[in-house]
This record gives C-alpha cells, sequence and structure tokens, in this order.
C-alpha cells in the first residue's frame, strides 16, 4: 500500500512540484536564517522572504503533496475501472511494513508542525519589528519611521504605541495590515497618511505600559533658544516653569490633571480634532461641568474621551516648524551664527517645495551660496566652509521632516502640545469655551506655566544658569 502511496506521489507532477517546493523553501529558509544567526543584515525584504514568503511556500508545498496523490489516484480509478481500486488507500496496521512507515509519517509531520511554529512565531515576532513596520512600506512610512528614529521613543517598537498587549488587538492588527499590504501594493493608501487616527488604541493600554499616569512629575523649566532675523541672527531666550504637576495627596493639580483618575473628560470635536466644540468635565463624586463653544455647530463632530496622545499626539513622529528647525542647527553649531542674516535665508530657503531630498540638499546650496555671493562676496570666500556645512545641515533637517512623495510638508502634522504650531492646549482653553454660567476654561498665561523670559537677549536667569 505504501508502495502505491510512493507510486502516487513520485508518479505525478502535482506532488513532485509540491515536494521539490517544500524542500527547496526549506533549505532556502534554513540558509537565511544561518546567514541571520552570523551577522548578515539583509534588510527588511530578507526578512519577508524568510519569516512570511517561504513558509507560506514551505506550507503549499507540504499541501500539494497528498492533493497530487488523491488527484493521481483518482486518475487511476478512472483508467481501471472502479473495483480495481479503492477510493482511498487501504491503511492496515497489522503489516509490519504499514507501522513503518506510519512511524516516519507521524516524525516528518512532528518534525514539519516544529519547522511551522517556529517559522510562524518569528514571522509574528518579525512584524512586530519597527523594521517591518517602518521599511517594508518604505515609503509609505518613511515619514513615520525617520521620525521615530529620532525621537525620545526611537527604542520603542511601532507596535509598543500602535498594537500594545493582547490577543484581540493583534488579530485586528493583523487584519489592517493585510488591508494595507494590499493598499501598498496596488497603491491605494492616502498621501500624507491622514491623522488622527480614529482607531488608534486608547493610551491606558499603550503609553501606560511604561509610563505610570499618576507620577507626579511636578514643575519643569524649558529653556528655549530662538534666533532674530537680523544680520547678528541675535540669541533670544525663553525660559518657561512648566507646571506638568500629576497626582499629589488625594488630588491631581497642574497639566496632568487632566489624566488624574479622579476626573473623566470628554470632547466634542470635527474628525481632525483641530476644532473643539463642548467638553464635559465628570468629577469622581459624579457631578458633571459642561462647557461650550457657542458659535460650534450644535451637534455633528465626534465624541472623544481625552487621553495622554491629545496633548503628546506627537511623542514619536515629530515634525517642528521649519524655524524652529534652523533654531535648533543654529543653537547645535552646525549652521554658523556669524553668517550674516542665516536665520531669515535658511528659514527662506528650506521652507520651499522640491520635488525629492537629493533636489531640496542641491537647490539648497545653490540658493544659500547664490544669497552669499550676491550680497556677501568677501564673506562667501573667505568662509566657504561654514557654508558648506550650513547647507548641508540645512539639507538635513529638510530631509527629516518633509517628505515630497508622501505630500508631508512643514505644517502637515501640527503638534497639540503647547499653541505654537497649532492651537493645541488653546482648543479648549480659550475664551469661547464656556459654561451656561459663563465660567470659562481658563486661558491665563500662569494656569500651565511660569514665563520667566519671553525672548530676551541675555536674560539674568541663563547667566545664573551658566554659572554654576
Ligand atoms: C511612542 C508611541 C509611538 C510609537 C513608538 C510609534 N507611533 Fe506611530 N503614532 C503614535 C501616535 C500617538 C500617533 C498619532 C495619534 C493621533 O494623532 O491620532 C501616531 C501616528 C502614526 C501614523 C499616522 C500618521 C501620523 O504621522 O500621524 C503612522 C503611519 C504611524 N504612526 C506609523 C508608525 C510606525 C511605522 C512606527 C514605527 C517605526 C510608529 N508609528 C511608532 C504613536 C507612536
Ligand atoms: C515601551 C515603553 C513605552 C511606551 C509604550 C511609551 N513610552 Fe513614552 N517613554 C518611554 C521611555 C523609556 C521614555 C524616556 C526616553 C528617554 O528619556 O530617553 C519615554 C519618554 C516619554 C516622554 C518624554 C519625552 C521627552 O521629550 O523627553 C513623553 C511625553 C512620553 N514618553 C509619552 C508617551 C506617550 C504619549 C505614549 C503612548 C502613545 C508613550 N510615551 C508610550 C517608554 C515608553
Ligand atoms: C493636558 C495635556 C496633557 C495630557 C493629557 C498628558 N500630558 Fe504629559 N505632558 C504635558 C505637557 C505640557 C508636558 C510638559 C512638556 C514640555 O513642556 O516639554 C508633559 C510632560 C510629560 C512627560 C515628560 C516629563 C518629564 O520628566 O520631562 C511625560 C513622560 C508625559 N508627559 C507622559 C504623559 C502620559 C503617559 C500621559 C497619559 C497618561 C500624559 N503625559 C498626559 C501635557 C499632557
Ligand atoms: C493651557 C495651557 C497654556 C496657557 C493658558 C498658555 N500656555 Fe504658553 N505654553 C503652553 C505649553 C504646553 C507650551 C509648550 C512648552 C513646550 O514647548 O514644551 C507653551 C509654550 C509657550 C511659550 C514658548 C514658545 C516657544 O516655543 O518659544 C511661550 C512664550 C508661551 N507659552 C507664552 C504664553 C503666554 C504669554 C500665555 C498667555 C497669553 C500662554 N503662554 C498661555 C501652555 C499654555
Ligand atoms: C479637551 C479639552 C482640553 C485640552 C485639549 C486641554 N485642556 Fe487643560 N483643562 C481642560 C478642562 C475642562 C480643565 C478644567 C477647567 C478649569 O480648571 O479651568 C482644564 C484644566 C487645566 C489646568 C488646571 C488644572 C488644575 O490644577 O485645576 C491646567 C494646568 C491645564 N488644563 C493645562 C493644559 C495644557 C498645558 C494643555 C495642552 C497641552 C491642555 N490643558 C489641554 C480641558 C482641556
Amino acid at each position: 500500500m505504501f508502495k502505491d502511496f510512493l507510486a502516487s506521489i513520485t508518479h505525478n507532477v502535482i506532488s513532485l512540484i509540491g515536494t521539490a517546493l517544500a524542500v527547496a523553501s526549506l533549505v532556502l529558509m534554513a540558509c537565511l536564517f544561518a546567514m541571520e544567526q552570523f551577522g548578515f543584515e539583509g534588510g527588511p525584504y530578507i526578512g519577508i522572504l524568510t519569516y512570511l514568503i517561504l513558509p507560506m511556500l514551505f506550507v503549499i508545498g507540504l499541501l500539494l503533496i497528498p492533493i497530487g496523490a488523491l488527484l493521481y489516484r483518482r486518475k487511476l480509478r478512472r483508467l481501471h475501472g472502479d473495483e480495481a481500486m479503492a477510493a482511498m488507500p487501504v491503511f492496515d496496521l497489522n503489516k509490519p511494513a504499514t507501522q513503518r512507515w506510519t512511524l516516519i509519517f507521524l516524525g516528518a509531520t512532528m518534525l514539519n508542525i516544529v519547522i511551522l511554529a517556529s517559522a510562524t512565531y518569528k514571522g509574528v515576532h518579525y512584524m512586530e519589528s519597527t523594521e517591518f513596520c517602518g521599511m517594508a512600506c518604505h515609503t509609505v512610512m518613511q515619514p513615520e519611521h525617520t521620525a521615530h528614529q529620532r525621537s525620545p521613543h526611537s527604542r520603542v517598537a511601532c507596535a509598543g504605541c500602535h498594537i500594545g498587549p493582547g490577543a484581540d488587538w493583534f488579530v485586528k492588527s493583523k487584519l489592517d495590515g493585510a488591508w494595507q499590504l494590499v493598499a501598498v501594493t496596488f497603491d491605494l493608501y492616502p498621501r500624507p497618511v491622514p491623522t488622527p487616527l480614529h482607531e488608534l488604541r486608547p493610551a491606558r493600554d499603550t503609553c501606560e505600559q511604561c509610563h505610570w499616569p499618576t507620577k507626579h512629575i511636578g514643575d519643569k523649566l524649558r529653556v528655549i533658544k530662538h534666533y532674530k532675523e537680523d544680520e547678528a541672527n541675535t540669541e533670544l531666550t525663553t525660559a518657561l516653569v512648566m507646571k506638568v504637576g500629576g497626582v499629589e495627596g488625594t488630588g491631581g493639580t497642574g497639566i496632568h490633571w487632566h489624566v488624574s483618575p479622579d476626573f473623566e473628560i470628554r470632547y466634542r470635536s470635527d474628525e481632525t480634532r483641530e476644532e473643539i466644540y463642548e467638553v464635559e468635565m465628570t468629577r469622581a463624586d459624579g457631578s458633571v461641568v459642561t462647557y461650550a463653544d457657542r458659535k460650534a455647530p450644535e451637534d455633528g463632530g465626534m465624541w472623544r474621551t481625552m487621553d495622554c496622545v491629545d496633548c503628546h499626539n506627537r511623542p514619536s513622529h515629530i515634525y517642528a516648524p521649519a524655524h524652529v528647525e534652523v533654531d535648533r542647527v543654529i543653537n547645535e553649531g552646525r549652521v554658523d551664527r556669524s553668517l550674516p542674516f542665516v536665520k531669515r535665508e535658511g528659514v527662506r530657503i528650506v521652507d520651499a517645495e522640491y520635488e525629492s531630498h537629493e533636489a531640496a540638499r542641491e537647490g539648497i546650496r545653490e540658493e544659500l551660496y547664490a544669497y552669499y555671493n550676491e550680497n556677501y562676496p568677501e564673506i562667501a570666500s573667505e568662509k566657504a566652509n561654514a557654508i558648506a556645512e550650513a547647507a548641508e545641515a540645512l539639507g538635513d533637517i529638510y530631509s527629516v521632516n518633509v517628505f515630497p512623495q508622501m505630500n508631508v510638508w512643514w505644517d502637515t502634522y501640527p503638534n497639540h502640545i503647547g499653541h505654537e504650531q497649532s492651537d493645541g492646549c488653546a482648543r479648549c482653553h480659550n475664551r469661547r469655551m464656556r459654561t451656561a454660567d459663563r465660567e470659562q476654561i481658563s486661558d491665563d498665561c500662569d494656569t500651565c506655566h511660569l514665563v520667566l523670559a519671553e525672548e530676551e537677549e541675555n536674560p539674568d536667569l541663563v547667566t545664573m544658569l551658566q554659572s554654576e
């Protein structure tokens, strides 16, 4: 009977192809896996091959073997007439040969299960890796991946915030992921990728796996450097004491009061969450206060419970405005502050549309040289190196904030911390948001921070800090 079986799988093309496919993918899988163990880095595509495509081919190969055998049997039956052969192989465990073959078959099956289980395990892990999420769909995720790499969360995997623990979200993410692969393959995805993410998992299950929401952070000093758009690129200092606060004793204080467990804040807004219509605050004792903007639409929009992401909407994908980025590279010394008007010109030059990162680097360099050649010919020749370095730094900031292929420009993804890049906190903290008794959500400057210095040249405070 097993001779029969062997004949049926070796005499038919389908089973032979199946066997070849299974063996070939197994050997390739083993080689790639071994290469990876020896430290060979092949990039995301090798990972997709090793952990997704090859295991799939292996399974298809294994399935083809019995399918081919059954088809072959049916063909033989048709040729020899019904009586000549039973529909299914006769299986007689009393024969020693059958026993031996059964053991071999069981052994091979176990081995296959082990191989597939490890491949599935590795595959699942691989699909959760930053490498897969960020680079497999390279162009689509390039902005988010690039920003993630330079954020405080660069060591947190994409899945840490976008999937979180638990089986239900795992399955959901795989279903979404399958759709995303289709969207990428057929170029169906929107550019830029829209935000906010309406199906983002609540922060309770993601951020709060690592951050303790009731941690009392207290006051934080923030010193911010800006440079004036004058010939000397004058340095200006802003110093704020941020009242981050947190839970203290029995209640919350300061900015993190919003996430203290004693309160729940819900709000109704448009789809983009940039315009907030109504805010509802529920205290621990169940009493509710409602603030509303009288000019806002009375219904429509969507309700949402406030969590970390309503303020920290850019914990990982941080894009700064052009003038802030130029300030940063001046402050880091990569752009020489002694180049006249370099702040003003830098912002003008990077705040333009170029077709690609390469085109941007070239265009920025040409524009900067042209400006100095025309207006400061001596400086252009004396400080040619500084100009080249500045051009390089400006090209860098363009390449990490602007992604022309994805239509991501300087202002595509505003940050909600503060009130500079977008209304941010002022979406709720404004004069229009009032209760029926006309009480408003506070917008006094010292609700959230003490302003120690605002755009000052050499404030005492800085001298004091530097003398330490
Ligand atoms: C620290 C948490 C965190 C990590 C890590 C993280 N993200 Fe995000 N991601 C967010 C948040 C929060 C948003 C925006 C939420 C909102 O406004 O709705 C977001 C938004 C996005 C968006 C929508 C477009 C946008 O920029 O708003 C994409 C795409 C995305 N993330 C991909 C990734 C990829 C790929 C990785 C890994 C390379 C990653 N994320 C890692 C928290 C994170
Ligand atoms: C896997 C753990 C992990 C998760 C999940 C996580 N974080 Fe963090 N987060 C960290 C660590 C670690 C740091 C400190 C990084 C450092 O200081 O180098 C940090 C830092 C921060 C900071 C301070 C950033 C700064 O500028 O110094 C903020 C704000 C923050 N996280 C918010 C969030 C939010 C919002 C989420 C959810 C969307 C989140 N985190 C999810 C681990 C995590
Ligand atoms: C009402 C808006 C708001 C909400 C909600 C909020 N934060 Fe913050 N958080 C801030 C602001 C503002 C700062 C100060 C940031 C700064 O000025 O750099 C801050 C600072 C932080 C820091 C940095 C503290 C440090 O030591 O530098 C962490 C970490 C953080 N938040 C985590 C969280 C987490 C986790 C949640 C959700 C449980 C959360 N925040 C909810 C506004 C908010
Ligand atoms: C609802 C809270 C809130 C209110 C009210 C508020 N601010 Fe702010 N402000 C912030 C936050 C949050 C930041 C961001 C700090 C950071 O960059 O991390 C900020 C940043 C700033 C900065 C620094 C901007 C920069 O990057 O150079 C200045 C200056 C400032 N605020 C001034 C004011 C003044 C003046 C008022 C009153 C008219 C005011 N703020 C009201 C929350 C608030
Ligand atoms: C969805 C609406 C909403 C947003 C967005 C929002 N807040 Fe608030 N905030 C409230 C409400 C409601 C109160 C309570 C009303 C009050 O005390 O005036 C409040 C109160 C506060 C308080 C006083 C807390 C206390 O001790 O009583 C601070 C500080 C504060 N917010 C800071 C911020 C900062 C900083 C941001 C932006 C990073 C921000 N808020 C964004 C709704 C919001």
